[in-house]
């Protein structure tokens, strides 16, 4: 599929994959992609995962037939990209591969060495002909060889996985050419489940681009952004600011349904208070990947869990690691939680989320047994609390 004169789109479909990483889920599938920019010499940038190279090689084929090609840039080496490395430079042999110190030393530890190899440091510019591309580390987003290629005469960004987004391309590429409306959610979710650790290096990378003046943004998943280029830079700038829209998410863990009483209270409170958007979430139940994309789209943030066993109720002990772990900030944050016995939840919440630093509303509600009643006029102010904060 030929994207403009010289740069044709050669990604493959996969829309079997069931979790991306072991871990996302893929409803809609996802692409990989992968370019040929085609000048006096060729430029292949990025290949696919190896399961679908004889798809690649068809795709490849077809654009430039049997044309040798010249080099093969590496923005990154995680295998859903790197995978097919080996199986180009069989059917290649005299191609170049082109990347950083970094990704040479992936490549050694992925693919053994051998071949031609051309080592790259940022800044420098590779001359196709009459057209050049020049290279800019963005390490950390996410892997620490990442790198973006840039081809200044046309202003084409070849941006590795920043900007992707989760989501098979069903026949159109470019996104003046398809109904982008599904992919935003998924470049969400793709943002704060993948890359979302890494908040400053991504604010980092967005500033070191800026003096680029990009007209065309090809990352290694989802749509091609032409017209779409400053929402999807907004988009990433506010995500890695951990900076979240006015909404609520909260977030419960129930057994018995007591909990989830409280959690029902909360939010009644925060929409009588004005809270349009509120987003609930069972922590067993929805798959966290959707939990983790929500919580960073919106600035509020309740979680509330029951004690299991003298701790955390286990799927919201997992959900917090994973929140702690991508070091997400800004939240208002408010907690919760029930026991029988004696009350481990709250406690291990508190403890768990100590390192985020969000802004701690209120003390935990804490409710013993079934006993709505003595507990109700505290979730309610913590949902108005919260409705509050979250409109002032
Ligand atoms: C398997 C199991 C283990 C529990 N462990 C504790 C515990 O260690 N300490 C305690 O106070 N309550 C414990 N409980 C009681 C629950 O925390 C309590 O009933 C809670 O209100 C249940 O909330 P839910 O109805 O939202 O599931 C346990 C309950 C179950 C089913
Ligand atoms: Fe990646
Ligand atoms: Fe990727």
């Amino acid at each position: 599929m030929q994207l403009k004169e010289n740069l044709h789109y050669v990604g493959v479909n996969d829309r079997t994959k069931e979790l991306f990483e072991s871990l996302w889920p893929l409803p809609q599938g996802i692409s990989y992609n992968s370019y040929l920019m085609v000048n006096e010499r060729i430029a292949l940038v990025d290949t696919v995962d190896v399961n679908f190279f004889e798809e690649f090689l068809y795709r490849i084929r077809q654009a430039i037939g049997y044309r040798p090609i010249d080099y093969l840039i590496i923005n990154h080496m995680e295998p859903d990209h790197s995978g097919s490395i080996n199986l180009i430079r069989k059917y290649y042999p005299d191609i170049t591969l082109v990347g950083n110190v970094q990704t040479f030393r992936m490549v050694d530890g992925y693919y053994g060495t051998g071949g031609n190899r051309l080592q790259v440091s940022d800044g420098d510019t590779l001359s196709l002909g009459d057209k050049a591309l020049t290279f800019h580390l963005i390490p950390m987003v996410h892997w620490p060889e990442t790198m973006v290629t840039f081809s200044p005469t046309d202003g084409i960004l070849f941006s590795g996985d920043a900007f992707g987004c989760f989501g098979a391309l069903n026949g159109g590429v470019m996104d003046t050419a398809i109904d982008t409306v599904s992919y935003w959610d998924e470049m969400v979710r793709y943002y704060s489940n993948i890359v979302g650790k890494y908040g400053p290096q991504v604010q980092k990378a967005l500033q070191k681009l800026a003096p680029l003046e990009i007209k065309m943004i090809c990352s290694t998943h989802g749509p091609v952004w032409t017209t779409d280029i400053p929402r999807v830079i907004s988009l990433y700038d506010r995500l890695s600011r951990y900076e979240g829209d006015e909404g609520l998410v909260i977030c419960y863990g129930s057994m018995y349904g007591n909990t989830l009483r409280m959690a029902e209270c909360i939010a009644e409170a925060a929409s009588e208070a004005g809270v349009r958007t509120i987003r609930m979430h069972d922590a067993s139940r929805t798959h966290h990947s959707y939990i983790i994309a929500d919580i960073f789209r919106h600035r509020g943030l309740i979680i509330g869990a029951p004690t299991y066993n003298g701790e955390l109720f286990p799927p919201m002990e997992t959900l917090l690691s994973e929140l702690v772990s991508r070091n997400i900030r800004h939240r208002l944050f408010g907690c919760f939680g029930s026991y029988t016995w004696a009350g481990q939840a709250v406690k291990q919440i508190v403890d768990l989320t100590q390192l985020c630093q969000w802004d701690n509303l209120m003390s935990p509600v804490e409710m013993k047994q079934g006993d709505l009643v003595s507990v109700e006029e505290a979730c309610r102010a913590l949902g108005r609390e919260m409705a509050h904060r979250l409109m002032e």
